[in-house]
């Protein structure tokens, strides 16, 4: 167990409700920043969880000169407004208009977030997609049989293949986004953009400044190299939304002087869109090769199409996934804007302007009481929150569902800025499992589900290989 300096004793701590309030910041920086241990293990190891659970949830503490209230369950505590936008720490490399970074009133930002629900989220067209998505993924896979290749290229590749490919959505066909991806001056800016982000905001690192600022060219080029496509796409294109939503006109001259900001938000748009999705199918992947009564139900299950009115075995095996696994930083911090009093287990603390506010979400994923075997890998942990026979995906993703924490960087009431992408992540993920698995046996060596260390986005150790060979 870590040493944290003034821990409280167990007697202590019902006195000490709401007043962990040691600095822990050489602990943090040094198991975490300097051993590449993920946060969530800090939390869990440093014995700060543990505390929190017995303290109706939270504790406090020092970290990095601010007060933080620590949450280590996924209840919602307190309203989006009083909390500063999730991404404004990261807007000089996202863009200060991308809807992460306004606040949660600004009437852009909802215009935006709308406009990007209708080409993601709406069950209809994510039906509609269904055939595209499996003949993508056929098109890919089929490049791909008998060679020994990295599972987690392999992830990546797909997704990016069937997100460029896909109609109405970005429609990159004629330079698709494995091109760049193979390219020298993009190769890391795409496989870690978001660690990128994390990193610069953090311990404002240079490097990753740097990297950060090809977020520019890369969207200029991808438009260029696409004018055409994009061109005849429908309008539901998530490119050529943003420049009606800006009033510029879709021409090639008018793509030469897009503002450098919107050029920004356009990356934190497109490249989450495939990064947050290809890490998932990684773990996806892993955990069903690394369960053998699991991929064998995922083989009987995948000969069913996806149907978006019930949720399949193979649906549950990649909510499950996203439960435990995640494809998001485990802990985002955000500042406190407008003081305010909350209930926590029938005791008011204040929250004041200044103090920052996180929460575990691994650790919190992982709640005893809310699921069956939170530690296992096991679709049980879904079926345990099921509310009735009628859940789909959308319902157990709604704004005012709690249980799994994956698609927030904290639960705010109602939650306005769950991620518009989830739906579209996990309907992906279920067509793709269902398409390698009903066509293809795999071959998969040397699969790890421990964490990797140095890594801010959570991925599995690097070194798995995976052999597909035609049925
Ligand atoms: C497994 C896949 C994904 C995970 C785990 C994930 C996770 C997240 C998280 C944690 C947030 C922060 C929400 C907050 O501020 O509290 C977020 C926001 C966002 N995500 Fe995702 N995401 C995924 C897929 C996607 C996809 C496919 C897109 C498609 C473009 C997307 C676009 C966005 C956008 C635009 C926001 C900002 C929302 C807002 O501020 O209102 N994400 N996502």
């Amino acid at each position: 167990m870590l040493e944290v300096e003034n821990a409280p004793s167990e007697q202590g701590l019902k006195e000490k409700a709401f007043s962990y309030d040691c600095d822990i910041t050489e602990q943090y920086v040094a198991y975490t920043e300097h051993q590449g241990n993920s946060p969530s293990s800090f939390f869990a190891n440093s014995g700060i969880y543990d505390y929190a659970i017995k303290n109706g949830g939270v504790c406090t503490f020092k970290l990095f000169g601010k007060t933080v209230l620590y949450q280590a369950t996924n209840e919602p505590l307190v309203n989006d407004h009083v909390l500063a936008p999730t991404t404004a720490p990261i807007k000089f490399l996202w863009g200060s208009k991308f809807m992460g970074a306004c606040p949660e009133e600004d009437p852009e930002r909802r215009i935006k977030r709308s406009a990007l629900l209708r080409t993601l989220a709406s069950p209809q067209k994510l039906n509609q997609m269904k055939i595209e998505v499996a003949q993508f993924a056929e098109e890919y896979l089929k490049k791909s049989l008998s060679k020994e290749l990295s599972l987690e290229e392999l992830s990546l590749q797909l997704v990016l293949y069937i997100d460029s490919h896909l109609s109405g959505i970005l429609e990159l066909k004629n330079k698709p986004l494995n091109h760049y991806a193979e390219t020298e001056k993009y190769a890391l800016f795409m496989r870690e953009y978001i660690e990128i982000a994390f990193k610069a905001v953090a311990r404002k690192n240079k490097l990753a400044c740097q990297q950060g600022e090809l977020a520019i060219p890369f969207i200029k080029d991808i438009i260029k190299d696409n004018f055409n496509c994009i061109d005849s796409s429908s309008c539901d294109n998530i490119i050529k939304k943003i420049f009606e939503i800006y009033d510029m006109p879709w021409t090639k001259k008018a793509v030469g002087q897009v503002p450098v900001e919107v050029l920004k938000e356009l990356s934190a748009i497109i490249v989450p869109l495939y990064e947050t999705t290809s890490v998932s199918l990684y773990w996806l992947i892993s955990y069903i090769e690394s369960n053998p009564t699991i991929k064998e139900k995922v083989i009987i299950d995948s000969i069913q199409a996806i149907d978006l009115d019930r949720l399949s075995f193979i649906d549950l095996v990649v909510i499950e996934t996203i439960r435990i696994a995640g494809a998001n930083p485990f802990v985002v911090f955000r500042d406190v804007i407008k003081t305010c009093d909350i209930q926590i287990a029938e005791k008011t603390f204040r929250l004041e302007e200044g103090m920052q506010v996180c929460l575990d979400r691994r650790n919190s994923n992982q709640d005893q009481t809310i699921f069956r075997c939170p530690y296992e890998f096991n679709q049980d942990n879904i079926v345990s929150i099921l509310q009735d026979d009628h859940e789909t995906i959308h319902s157990l993703f709604a704004h005012k569902r709690y249980e799994i924490n994956s698609f927030t960087a904290v639960n705010t009431f109602k939650n306005p800025r769950k991620c518009p992408g989830r739906f579209f992540s996990i309907f992906i993920q279920s067509c793709i499992i269902r398409e390698i698995y009903s066509k293809y046996t795999t071959h998969v060596s040397d699969v790890s589900l421990d964490l990797r260390k140095h890594s801010l986005m959570p991925r599995p150790l690097a070194g798995a290989k995976i052999r597909i060979e035609k049925r």
